[in-house]
C-alpha cells in the first residue's frame, strides 16, 4: 500500500483589482491523505467541512483530479483509493476550497507516481479543471501569485511581500456560489474602469514589492467586479469601512465571495478589526466567523 499525506492552504483571489490574475495563499489548510488500496473502489472519510454530502465517486474533484494525473502516468493500472480529508477551508466562500481539493489531488498522485510532472504541468492540468488559474496557482506555489493565460497555457509569476502584512478573514454563514457572482458580472466595461482596475493592479504589486505599504489601501480598490456582485453580500461595504476605521488598509471581497477579506498592517489592532468587522456584518443580520491569517509561502506540501 502507498499513501501521502499532505496539507493545502486556503487562497483568496483577485485581491480586489487583480480581477482572475491576483491570489494569495493563507495559513488555514486542509489536511488530505490518499492511500491506494488493495482492494479496488473508492472510499472517502471526512472531517469537518463538507462531511455531510461529499461523497466517493468519480466526478468529486478530490478523485477526479487524483486520477488525471494518475491515469496520465500508468495505462491501464486499476487501483482502489481511499482519501481521508480533514477539511478546514470552508465551500462556497471565496477561500478556494475547490482550488485547494483540486490542487491536493494532483499533488497527491504525483507525489505517487515519483513527481513525474513540474509544478508548472499540475499548474496547467489544475487550470484546466478549474476555469482559471488564480486560485489554484497559490494553492499549488504560495505566497502571491500573479497569474496569466498564454493562449490556452496557464503561467504564474509568485512574489513574496518585502514586509509581512496580515488578513483578516471574516467568512458569512452565508455561502455564495461562483457561478451566481460569475453570472452578476457584466460582459463589458467602461474602458475608463478598465483603465482604473490595470492601474490599481499595478500598483498593488508594486507597493507589495517595494514595501511601501502606504498604497495598499488605495491600491485594493476595484471596479471590474465588487461592485456588481456587492448586493449578494449583504453589508459589504460597511465591513470595508469598519475594517479601515479599525486599522486596516482597506478590504475585498475574497474571490468570488462571500468571504470578505481585510488587508491590516502587521501592527495593528488585529482582534479589534475582526470584532469591528463582525459587528457591522451582524448589524446587517448575517452571521458568520473569523480568522486572523498571514501569507503562507510554500503552498501545498507533503507532511
Ligand atoms: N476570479 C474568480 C472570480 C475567483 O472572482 O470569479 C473565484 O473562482
Amino acid at each position: 500500500m502507498k499513501s501521502v499525506t499532505l496539507r493545502v492552504p486556503a487562497t483568496s483571489a483577485n485581491c480586489g483589482p487583480g480581477f482572475d490574475t491576483l491570489g494569495l495563499a493563507c495559513t488555514y489548510y486542509n489536511e488530505v491523505t490518499y492511500e491506494i488500496t488493495e482492494d479496488r473502489g473508492f472510499k472517502l472519510e471526512v472531517e469537518g467541512e463538507g462531511s455531510e454530502y461529499l461523497k466517493p465517486h468519480g466526478r468529486n474533484l478530490a478523485f477526479l483530479s487524483f486520477f488525471r494525473v494518475w491515469n496520465a502516468v500508468h495505462d491501464n493500472v486499476r487501483i482502489g483509493l481511499k482519501i481521508i480529508m480533514k477539511n478546514r477551508i470552508p465551500m462556497s466562500r471565496g477561500m478556494g476550497s475547490s482550488s485547494a481539493a483540486i490542487v491536493a489531488g494532483l499533488y497527491a498522485a504525483n507525489c505517487l507516481c515519483d513527481n513525474h510532472f513540474s509544478k508548472d504541468e499540475l499548474l496547467n492540468m489544475a487550470t484546466e479543471i478549474e476555469g482559471h488559474p488564480d486560485n489554484v496557482a497559490p494553492a499549488l506555489y504560495g505566497g502571491f501569485t500573479i497569474s496569466f493565460m498564454q493562449g490556452d497555457k496557464a503561467h504564474t509569476l509568485k512574489i513574496i511581500p518585502e514586509k509581512p502584512l496580515k488578513f483578516i478573514a471574516v467568512v458569512p454563514d452565508r455561502k455564495l456560489a461562483t457561478s451566481l457572482a460569475r453570472a452578476a458580472l457584466p460582459k463589458e466595461v467602461p474602458h475608463k474602469d478598465a483603465v482604473f482596475n490595470s492601474s490599481h493592479a499595478c500598483l498593488l504589486v508594486g507597493a507589495l514589492m517595494s514595501g511601501k505599504y502606504e498604497y495598499i489601501g488605495e491600491a485594493l480598490e476595484d471596479k471590474l467586479h465588487q461592485p456588481y456582485r456587492a448586493h449578494l453580500i449583504p453589508g459589504l461595504y460597511d465591513v470595508f469601512a469598519a475594517a479601515k476605521k479599525a486599522g486596516a488598509y482597506n478590504g475585498i471581497i475574497s474571490g468570488a465571495g462571500s468571504t470578505i477579506m481585510a488587508y491590516a498592517p502587521i501592527d495593528a489592532d488585529h482582534e479589534a478589526i475582526a470584532q469591528a468587522m463582525m459587528a457591522a456584518l451582524e448589524a446587517k443580520g448575517e452571521t458568520g466567523v473569523y480568522h486572523i491569517l498571514d501569507l503562507d509561502t510554500e503552498g501545498v506540501k507533503e507532511i
